[in-house]
């Protein structure tokens, strides 16, 4: 059975006091989630140490970026080591995103900087989310699937089949993310089924089905159910309903 997920990525988004009034209004409501997912929330870096800290906050905790790099002159970049550093007695610091479509196009990172940052975080002990997907240009040009594979290969298909088990990928078209425009249910399960088929391809069947594949841009509580109906699709990578404790336990129910 591979593992259902729901991931909030908060982007730069909430300042302190509201990251704890979503903590602990999400406490006060977690009896009403009947969904066995993994939950995840992923917030600015800063607000880690307060996330961590909260009490009865039971819930993964992710970063969103992490450096290339092991350590040295990168001002302004935060290691792996010290993700995994400052959150080495709880343990409740599991994942850091690599390579969402807006690092890729704000900050150029290209498939081997993600590969080094994937590489970074399984020396380290942390699970990369990592993230694929096309433009609306490349799926007007029907290149949206060579450009994912290139993505998945390149950033991924130096790992052994142990490393690769450690990481969740999510396919995330861009013309989808935070437009209100969903990839259709046929759309995104089309793009899950060819990513995990090249898994299978490179690694064997028994690895592509151990693989959660996310699906991100736009999902709400009013079309999660039908993604996540889908075969291939594992689950969600949530921007902007994950701000709202309500919209987010919603799409969490949505199994
Ligand atoms: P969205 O963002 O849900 O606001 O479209 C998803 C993401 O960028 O991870």
């Amino acid at each position: 059975m591979r593992k259902k997920i729901v991931a909030g990525n908060w982007k730069m988004n909430l300042l302190d006091e509201e990251v704890i009034n979503f903590i602990v209004d999400f406490n006060s409501k977690k009896n009403s989630i009947e969904s066995e997912a993994e939950i995840i929330i992923l917030p600015a870096s800063i607000y880690l140490d307060t996330m961590i800290s909260m009490p009865d906050w039971d819930i993964k905790i992710g970063a969103q970026n992490c450096s290339q790099f092991n350590n040295g002159a990168y001002t302004g970049e935060i290691s792996a080591a010290m993700l995994r550093d400052f959150d080495y007695d709880s343990e409740n610091l599991h994942y850091c995103l690599v390579g969402h479509s807006e690092r890729r196009a704000y900050f150029n990172e290209t498939n081997f900087i993600c590969a080094d940052k994937v590489n970074r975080l399984l020396e380290n002990k942390l699970k990369p989310i990592y993230c694929c997907g096309e433009e609306l240009k490349d799926r007007e040009s029907e290149n949206h699937f060579s450009l994912v594979q290139a993505q998945i290969e390149e950033g991924l298909f130096h790992l052994s089949e142990d490393e690769l088990k450690q990481v969740v990928i999510a396919y995330e078209p861009v013309w989808a993310i935070g437009t209100g425009v969903t990839a259709s249910s046929e759309q995104a399960q089309e793009m899950h089924l060819f990513i995990r088929t090249l898994l299978d391809k490179r690694y064997g069947d028994e690895v592509a089905n151990s693989i959660s594949i996310l699906y991100g841009g736009s999902c709400k509580p009013d079309n999660a159910r039908e993604l996540f109906n889908q075969t291939d699709i594992d689950g969600g990578l949530i921007g902007g309903a994950s701000l709202k404790v309500d919209s987010f336990i919603q799409i969490i129910n949505s199994f």
